[in-house]
C-alpha cells in the first residue's frame, strides 16, 4: 500500500489524476472503475484539462461505475449516470457505449445486479478502481456489516448515508432509499485500487481502514488485503495516522 499526502483538495486531485493518467497512457485499453461523490470531481476536471491539451486519449478506454441509485433514470440530474456524463464522460473522447453504470431503472434487483456482474466480466475485469470513502468506512454503497464476498447487489441505504447524500436532493424525502452497488468482491478483483479522501470527516475512516482490524464493520478495511492499493489524501484525512 502506498500513501501520498496532498497539501489540499487541488493537490490531491492533481496527484490522483496523475496516477489515473499513467494507467491510461500505459494501457490505452484500460477498464477504469469510477466513483461519484464530491471527492473525485477535481480529479475528473484535471483529466478533462489534460485531455483538452492533447495529453490523454480515452478513445479505447472502458469505464464501469461503482454504483447507481435504484429508481433514478439516466436523465435524472441526481442519477450517477447523469453525474458521470456531466463531470467527465461528456467532455472526453470516450465511446459512450463503452461506459457502464448499473441500470437503476431495472426494478428487478437480481436481474440488474447479475447483468452488471456479467458486464464487468465481459469487459475483462477492472484494471484500476477509483474509490472514495464514506465517513463510516463505506466503499461504493457497501455499508458497515456487508459481507465481503458479495458481488453486485441491491442495498438499503443507511440513515447516515441518506443524510450525507441529502445535500444533492431538494429534500431528504427525495433521496432514494436503495441502490445497486458493486460488492466488495468486485472491488477486490480490480488489479489496482486508487482511493482518494479529503477532509477531517474522513480521518477516522482512513485510520480504521488502514490500521484497524479487517472487519465488515469497516468495509474499506478489506483493502489491507489487496496487493496494489494507492491512497491519495490530504493532511486532514491523514491526521490520525
Ligand atoms: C460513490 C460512492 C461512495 C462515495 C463516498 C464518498 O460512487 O460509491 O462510496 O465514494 O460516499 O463520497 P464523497 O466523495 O462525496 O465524500
Amino acid at each position: 500500500m502506498v500513501i501520498y499526502k496532498g497539501k489540499d483538495y487541488k493537490d490531491v486531485s492533481r496527484k490522483a489524476a496523475n496516477i489515473m493518467s499513467a494507467q491510461i497512457i500505459m494501457n490505452p485499453r484500460s477498464v477504469l472503475g469510477l466513483a461519484t461523490g464530491s471527492t473525485p470531481v477535481g480529479m475528473y476536471q484535471q483529466l478533462i484539462e489534460w485531455y483538452k491539451k492533447g495529453d490523454l486519449d480515452f478513445s479505447k478506454i472502458t469505464t464501469v461505475n461503482l454504483d447507481e441509485y435504484k429508481g433514478l433514470s439516466p436523465d435524472n440530474d441526481q442519477s450517477y449516470r447523469y453525474f458521470m456524463d456531466q463531470n467527465l464522460l461528456n467532455h472526453i473522447n470516450i465511446e459512450k457505449s463503452h461506459t457502464y453504470v448499473p441500470n437503476g431503472m431495472d426494478e428487478d434487483s437480481e436481474r440488474a445486479c447479475k447483468e452488471y456482474d456479467k458486464i464487468i466480466s465481459m469487459v475483462g475485469g477492472i484494471d484500476m478502481q477509483l474509490l472514495g470513502i464514506g465517513g463510516n468506512g463505506h466503499i461504493g454503497f457497501n455499508e458497515p456489516g456487508v459481507a465481503f464476498e458479495k458481488e453486485t447487489h441491491c442495498v438499503n441505504l443507511t440513515e447516515s448515508t441518506i443524510k450525507a447524500n441529502a445535500r444533492f436532493f431538494k429534500s431528504i424525502d427525495d433521496v432514494p432509499k436503495q441502490a445497486y452497488t458493486m460488492g466488495i468482491k468486485n472491488i477486490m478483483s480490480a488489479k489496482k485500487i486508487l482511493l482518494i479522501a479529503t477532509g477531517s470527516s474522513k480521518a477516522k475512516a482512513i485510520y480504521d481502514s488502514l490500521y484497524g482490524p479487517i472487519t465488515p464493520n469497516v468495509p474499506a478495511s478489506i483493502l489491507q488485503l489487496h496487493p496494489d492499493v494507492t491512497i491519495v489524501a490530504d493532511e486532514d484525512a491523514l491526521q490520525l495516522l
